[in-house]
């Protein structure tokens, strides 16, 4: 086992290339590779993280613009590796949390004095509280891209303690949510200084309930049955920074950790709709423009952009001859299925284009991840009125997510997306987790 202690400053890289030549001369990870499944009734995204010592397998909500790692430390947190962060050490100044706490109960993982605090958020139900910061133990499987390999350790992978309350609304048996955001202290950063590996990792979502996709960190290649390298040909955008926190909580002047990109318009078959395309901007408040959310299922959008889209859709439509029958909350657009035609990517509807930095670099959404099926006759567009004060004027989500391999370079600051891979003939649960180590 491979194993390397949390680095604070990335000037002290060096030492840590070397302690792991020391450790393990042959074998350092370029990526590691984690399970991602989708929970059937809440339609979230879970995870497993090894934390702790002895090892627990922690299931944890994927919560893409999250923050950091949080867990709750209230109930069942055994580990005789926990350590908190003490007030004013490097990791509170690395996780940037303030103030100086005091717990009046026995000391365990979750309250001990003379600790800094953050706030660990749960973004399903936009609740957040105050918890420790801490490190502890974190094991994952590496990869070669192509299967998992041999397991490696962080000694101290820095997390936030969450209560018990918090779990609410989120999975049945997750014990948090693993922040995948742009914070120094989010998963992709931590394992990638921990490894040296690169800044970027890859998320590729399940449309199935009962097959895996797959969360990937540092770079390809991602090979997915049979033998196709998903992170060939994929199609770049830059990456967004709001600068204004997303957070359900946060502190005045901390940027948003989610990944935001910068839509400029929408076609449906082709045709541009008209939009007010102010509100694709972020404003100085950070309100408008268009993010990525792995814990919204639809893609949410602002009412005037939802219906001017929803009305495009449906004349689009209606020249295909498709035929609409009554909606099913929470969708506002539904047909019949039965004259629907089916294609490689899903069924036979109109395209949605979301085009981005030039009229030639655009994500093309098809039938599969536009249309919903609900009971045995209906096909709905899978897209929800997001209310006229949304924050966020379009937020992408789940479904329009699944079986597109989506890689988020921080280094670089870009998204780089691959549009459906049922086109290359293959699924986001088509990695091999059989190990080959
Ligand atoms: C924190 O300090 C207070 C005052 O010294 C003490 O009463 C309390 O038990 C301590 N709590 C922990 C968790 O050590
Ligand atoms: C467009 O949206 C902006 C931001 O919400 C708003 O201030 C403006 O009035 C809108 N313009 C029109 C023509 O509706
Ligand atoms: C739609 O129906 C009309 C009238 O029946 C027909 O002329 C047209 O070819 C159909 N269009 C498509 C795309 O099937
Ligand atoms: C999956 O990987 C294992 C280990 O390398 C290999 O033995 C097996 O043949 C692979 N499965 C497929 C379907 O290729």
């Amino acid at each position: 086992m491979a194993s390397v202690k949390f680095l604070l400053f990335s000037s002290t890289l060096f030492f840590v290339a070397l302690s792991f030549s020391v450790a393990q001369p042959s074998f350092r990870p370029d990526a590691l590779v984690l399970p991602v499944s989708k929970d059937a009734s809440t339609l979230q995204y879970l995870t497993h993280i090894n934390q702790r010592t002895p090892l627990v397998d922690v299931k944890v909500v994927v919560d893409l613009g999250g923050q950091f790692l949080w867990v709750d430390c209230e109930q069942g947190y055994v580990s005789s590796s926990y350590i908190p962060a003490r007030c004013n050490s490097a990791q509170c100044l690395l996780a940037k949390a303030s103030g100086c706490g005091e717990c009046n109960s026995p000391p365990k993982p979750g309250c001990n004095n003379n600790t800094c605090s953050l706030l660990p958020d749960n973004t399903v139900t936009r609740t957040a509280t105050s918890g420790e910061l801490a490190a502890d133990v974190v094991s994952v499987q590496s990869t070669d891209g192509s299967n998992p390999r041999r397991v490696v350790t962080v000694t101290r992978s820095l997390f936030t303690c969450g209560s018990t309350f918090l779990l609410e609304g989120l999975a049945s048996g997750a014990k948090g949510m693993a922040g995948l955001g742009r914070a120094r202290i989010g998963l992709p950063s931590q394992f990638s200084v921990a490894f040296s590996f690169h800044r970027k990792f890859a998320l590729c979502l399940s449309s199935s309930t009962t097959s895996n996709g797959v969360l990937f960190f540092g770079d390809g290649p991602y090979v997915m049955l049979p033998n196709i390298d998903v992170s060939t040909s994929l199609i770049f955008t830059p990456l967004i920074v709001n600068p204004v926190s997303t957070a359900s909580a946060y502190t005045q002047g901390d940027p948003s950790t989610e990944y935001f990109i910068g839509v400029k318009s929408i076609k449906i078959s082709e045709n541009a709709i008209s939009l007010n395309t102010s509100l694709l901007w972020i404003n100085n408040d950070g309100i408008g423009g268009t993010k990525i959310s792995t814990v919204n299922p639809y893609t949410v959008m602002e009412t005037t952009i939802y219906n001017a889209f929803t009305e495009a859709f449906i004349k689009e439509a209606a020249v295909m001859n498709l035929t609409r029958v009554a909606p099913t909350a929470p969708f506002g657009v539904c047909y019949s299925i039965k004259n629907i035609g089916s294609t490689r990517v899903g069924p036979a509807v109109p395209t949605i284009d979301l085009v981005l930095q030039s009229e030639s670099v655009y994500w093309r959404i098809f039938g599969a991840n536009s249309m919903v099926q609900v009971g045995d006759n209906a096909l709905c567009l899978g897209f929800v009125d997001g209310g006229v004060n949304a924050r966020t004027s379009i937020v992408i989500g789940g479904y329009q997510l699944e079986n597109n391999l989506l890689q988020f370079d921080l280094a670089s600051s870009r998204l780089g997306f691959s549009s459906s891979l049922l086109f290359r003939q293959t699924t986001c649960s088509n990695f091999n987790f059989t190990s080959n180590a």
